[in-house]
């Protein structure tokens, strides 16, 4: 099949990238490299790279050309980031997203698999977390996340495509670089890696579903060839650690001990998180398959390699 990965130069994308290259299929790659890296799209020569806006429609038309799946992952990422620049936000996670609706369906493209986010969810009510919860984001981000992937399954009832939107948890892997404002994963690492003390917001005993990037894009892959499924699915790996326990596990997979620090628990922040994988595991076979350990042993290598 001839795929094109919106936002593939990034950090999930790029690993789908892998995934599509090994499985022999032609893809292309749409990216504006805002927060993406070529240098992610290094190994695989073959891919075709289109540097370029998912706001701009001329773009989008070029990037479907012989296209008969699109993995969405272009996105303005995250809450920090829509609370500073909302417009930008919607701009890209909305708009951005309905143009690429509208195009795939003028080009006859059945499915869109969207990645869509737990953060459209909001204050968590009950665990584990199924697709029925309801849906009251708190940022932007969680607004324009939720917006999109309403507008994918209105593309499903009115005119018949099979977009899936898959909601991702906590994800964690390869290329997945130092953010020091959102994931504890990379924050951990680095601090680790620079033996400076790690920050605990909280008693640590809060619990976080963190599932490895390798599964997640072996669920987008699923979904993808599993023609008939379409519809909005958990993607998490259906178990929960605390953050104490997390921040032992780095550790001792480096083979080091530095000082954890306990601060005040942030605003905003869930107490606990898990989610119920059932359905994604019914409709396409999806299972996790990279235990927290053996993902965190090669996420700790790479990124003691990648300068962190
Ligand atoms: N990382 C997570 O834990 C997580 C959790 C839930 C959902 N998601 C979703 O997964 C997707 C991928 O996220 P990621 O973590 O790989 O982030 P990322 O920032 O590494 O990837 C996003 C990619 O989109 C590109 N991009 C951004 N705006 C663009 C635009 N206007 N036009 C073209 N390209 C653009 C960026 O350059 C980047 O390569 C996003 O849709 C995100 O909302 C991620």
């Amino acid at each position: 099949m001839k795929a094109l990965v919106t936002g593939g130069a990034g950090f999930i994308g790029s690993n789908l990238v892998r995934l599509l290259v090994e499985k022999k299929h032609s893809v292309t790659v749409l990216d504006n490299l805002s927060t993406g890296h070529l240098s992610n799209l290094g190994p695989f020569p073959s891919v075709k790279f289109i540097k370029g806006d998912i706001r701009d429609e001329r773009t989008i038309s070029r990037a479907l050309r012989g296209v008969d799946i699109v993995f969405h992952l272009a996105a303005s990422v995250g809450n920090s980031l829509s609370i500073k620049a909302p417009v930008y936000d919607s701009e890209t996670n909305v708009l951005g997203t309905l143009k690429l609706l509208r195009a795939a369906h003028q080009n006859h493209i059945k499915k869109i698999v969207y990645s869509s986010s737990a953060g459209i969810l909001g204050e968590l009510k009950e665990l584990p977390i199924n697709e029925n919860h309801p849906t009251n984001p708190i940022s932007p981000y969680g607004v324009s996340k939720l917006a999109a992937e309403k507008m994918c399954l209105v593309y499903n009832s009115l005119y018949g495509m099979k977009n899936v939107c898959l909601r991702y948890f906590n994800v964690y892997g390869i290329n997945q670089r130092y953010d020091a404002y959102g994931n504890v994963i990379p924050i951990f690492a680095r601090r680790i890696i620079r033996k400076q003390p790690l920050f605990i917001f909280g008693d640590g005993y809060q619990t976080r579903d963190f599932v490895n990037v390798i599964d997640v894009a072996k669920a987008n892959y699923q979904a993808a060839i599993t023609g008939k499924v379409a519809g909005a699915f958990n993607i998490a790996s259906g178990a929960s650690i605390t953050i104490n326990k997390l921040a032992n596990m780095m550790m001792q997979t480096a083979r080091t001990t530095v000082p954890l620090q306990h601060k005040k628990p942030r605003l905003g922040d869930v107490r606990d998180s898990l989610a119920n994988i059932s359905a994604a595991r019914k409709a396409f076979g999806f299972k996790p398959s990279v235990s927290l350990e053996e993902g965190l042993k090669k996420y700790m290598s790479w990124a003691s390699q990648n300068r962190f």
